[in-house]
């Protein structure tokens, strides 16, 4: 029988808003996490290193036993989704830009924005398979280099954050009938996100693909609720740092200790 483990991998705790849905939906499942903080923000990176942090790690997944990998990093999927499943086509890997545009054709009609980093947004992955699937559908996408720091330095929920999130909702204003948060990251600034829309007296709709993307992975892993599974989590950073922030986003009573993962010369972890 195949192996249920589904493992997960982001450059930093965004992905752990996917963490989070499949635990919701799938309370029994048995998952590993990656966050390669050692690399995080991959926002302003070139795309090769991104797609070879993303091979390497969804290799060293597939070696602890995961035969369903998610790349819950809009980057990673924009980039590096079709090298991995070429490379390792042993397992199934999932990104999170089709769910995020499954979750936007439910949303209401009319024009959409996306959030994303610069990478996400250079790569045009959000424009095209939003095209391909909303064809008329008019889209402004926003680069916000600022997020991701802001929200791994725990810097929600402050006037830093408040203001870059004005910033960069300002051009989507009366532009978007729902808003598409490209980083898994950016879920985490949703207090942030709303009270500056609402300041600008916008009742914005947000879609976030985590739910989306969970539901697709755990259908996949054929993960039921007898699986009795556990959740691993593992950093290329710094262990109690990263262990603080899980307890924060998936509360104490979830979060378990971290281990520490390490790079190699030769582009692999162990
Ligand atoms: N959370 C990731 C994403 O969804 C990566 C963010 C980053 O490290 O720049 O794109």
């Amino acid at each position: 029988m195949p192996s249920a483990r589904i493992g997960v991998f982001d450059s930093g705790l965004g992905g752990l808003t996917v963490v989070r849905e499949l635990l919701h939906q799938a309370p029994g499942a048995d998952i590993l996490y990656v966050a390669d903080q050692a690399h995080v923000p991959y926002g302003p990176r070139p795309l090769e290193h991104i797609r070879a942090f993303a091979e390497a790690i969804s290799r060293y997944l597939q070696t602890q036993g995961c035969a369903t990998v998610v790349m819950a990093c809009n980057i990673s999927s924009a980039t590096a989704l079709e090298t991995v499943r070429c490379a390792l086509p042993d397992i199934q890997c999932h990104g999170v830009i089709d769910p995020a545009v499954r979750s936007a054709r439910q949303g209401p009609p009319g024009p959409v924005g996306v959030l994303a980093t610069a990478g996400t947004i250079a790569s045009r992955a959000y424009s095209r398979a939003l095209g391909r699937t909303m064809p008329a559908v008019p889209v402004t996408e926003v680069a916000c280099p600022d997020f991701v720091p802001i929200v791994e330095g725990g810097r929600t929920g402050t006037a830093e954050a408040l203001d870059a999130c004005s910033r960069y909702l300002a051009p989507l204003r009366g532009r978007a009938a729902q808003v598409i948060l490209g980083c898994t990251h950016y879920p985490l600034l949703l207090p942030d996100l709303h009270a500056a829309a609402s300041a600008m007296g916008w009742m914005m709709r947000v879609v976030d693909p985590a739910a989306e993307a969970a539901r697709e992975a755990i259908l996949c892993a054929g993960v039921n609720g007898t699986t009795g599974g556990r959740l691993v989590l593992q950093t290329t950073g710094d262990g109690a740092h990263f262990s603080a922030q899980a307890q924060a986003v998936l509360g104490y009573a979830v979060a378990p200790a971290v281990m520490e993962l390490h790079w190699h010369e030769d582009g692999c972890l162990a």
